[in-house]
């Protein structure tokens, strides 16, 4: 079963062929990370304009890269939110022209969800599990107790961790988006030059905060630069990174401690490209096995998309309530 995948949510158009939820035939991913730069951050409004610009050859791309006509796509699958309304309706109404022009039925899937499944294109799931996801929009833990059956156990109360990657590095003078270039500043500076907190640790939930730790790092720096001490931006990055995966680490293994039964540590979304998160996890979580996506997946990506849509057709969730919902903006 052949799946086109488009996911617009926020500043990748990209289009994608999966085959059978896990081989991915092709992964088109245009990003506009070059034109954020300028400004910091993305600008909705600018994200969808240029979504329409690329979308049409995204698609071309995406099927000739897989070997494919439009007659061999079974099913078009889209991102139905959450993400930034206007990049989301643009690959809505593609994905719908498109299965409109072949017939076809379109899946409007969670973009968290395919966050989830990113890892599973090339290992298979298994439940129960414990996934976490850290992207630039949300922080959560979920348990899987089967395919598209997540419970959600935990979640920021404020920022999102990508999010305070992407401020804290705005204020030491980093390009958009931060969390990349922290990660490398940070593999060579010292983590233990700056004391910050460790937010919510001490409670006994799976929440996470990381506004505080945002604003004391921030704080720190403001504060020798006025007073003229010598600053060191990869041992701000190194200290900064230290605290959030201390927390992410407590909070995931808790969380693998209160479900004992669980087979797998499924890791998705952004900043699961983190190479500091990456190895700690490797070292770190015992008794489990890790699934963690290969790095073009854990960004945004349509493949991702793909292959979780593949699990709501086998699910029985193609009907009617699924097209429509891709239609109506309060599902966005
Ligand atoms: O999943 P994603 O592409 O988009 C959302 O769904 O939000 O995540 C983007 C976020 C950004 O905040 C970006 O700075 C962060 O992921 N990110 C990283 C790394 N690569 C991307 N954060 C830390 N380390 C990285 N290597
Ligand atoms: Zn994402």
């Amino acid at each position: 079963m052949k799946i086109l995948a488009f996911e617009s949510s926020c500043d990748e158009t990209s289009v994608a062929v999966v085959e059978d939820g896990q081989k991915v035939l092709s992964n088109v991913v245009k990003s506009q990370i070059d034109i954020f730069k300028l400004y910091g951050g993305v600008v909705p409004e600018i994200a969808a304009r240029n979504h329409v610009l690329v979308i049409t050859s995204a698609i071309e791309k995406a099927l000739s890269d897989a070997n494919c006509t439009k007659d061999d796509i079974d099913y078009v699958a889209v991102t139905q939110g959450p993400g930034l309304i206007g990049p989301l309706l643009i690959g809505i109404d593609a994905a719908l022209a498109f299965a409109y022009s072949i017939n076809k039925p379109v899946i409007g899937v969670n973009h968290l969800v395919g966050h989830a499944y990113a890892a599973q294109i090339e290992h298979e799931m298994k439940f129960p599990s414990i996934i976490l996801l850290v992207s630039g929009g949300h922080t959560e833990l979920l348990l899987a107790k089967g395919h598209l059956q997540f419970e959600l156990i935990g979640q920021t109360y404020d920022d999102a961790v990508g999010e305070a990657y992407d401020k804290v590095a705005r204020v030491l003078g980093q390009k958009y988006p931060g969390g990349p270039i922290l990660d490398k500043l940070a593999s060579q500076g010292d983590s233990n030059r700056y004391q910050l907190p460790r937010p919510v640790l001490d409670k006994d939930n799976f929440n996470f905060s990381f506004s505080g730790l945002k604003s004391a790092v921030i704080n720190l720096y403001n504060k020798e630069v006025k007073n003229g001490n010598e600053i060191v931006i990869e041992d701000f990055a190194a200290s900064f990174q230290k605290a959030v995966i201390d927390v992410l680490l407590t909070k995931t293994k808790l969380a693998l401690e209160k479900y004992p039964d669980v087979k797998q540590l499924i890791v998705g979304g952004g900043v699961s490209a983190n190479k500091g998160l990456r190895k700690a996890l490797e070292e770190e979580i015992k008794g489990v096995e890790l699934l963690i996506p290969k790095f073009s997946y854990c960004t945004d990506n349509a493949a991702m998309i793909g292959a979780a849509a593949y699990y709501y057709i086998k699910n029985g969730l193609v009907n009617k309530d699924y097209i429509l919902k891709a239609y109506s903006i309060n599902n966005l």
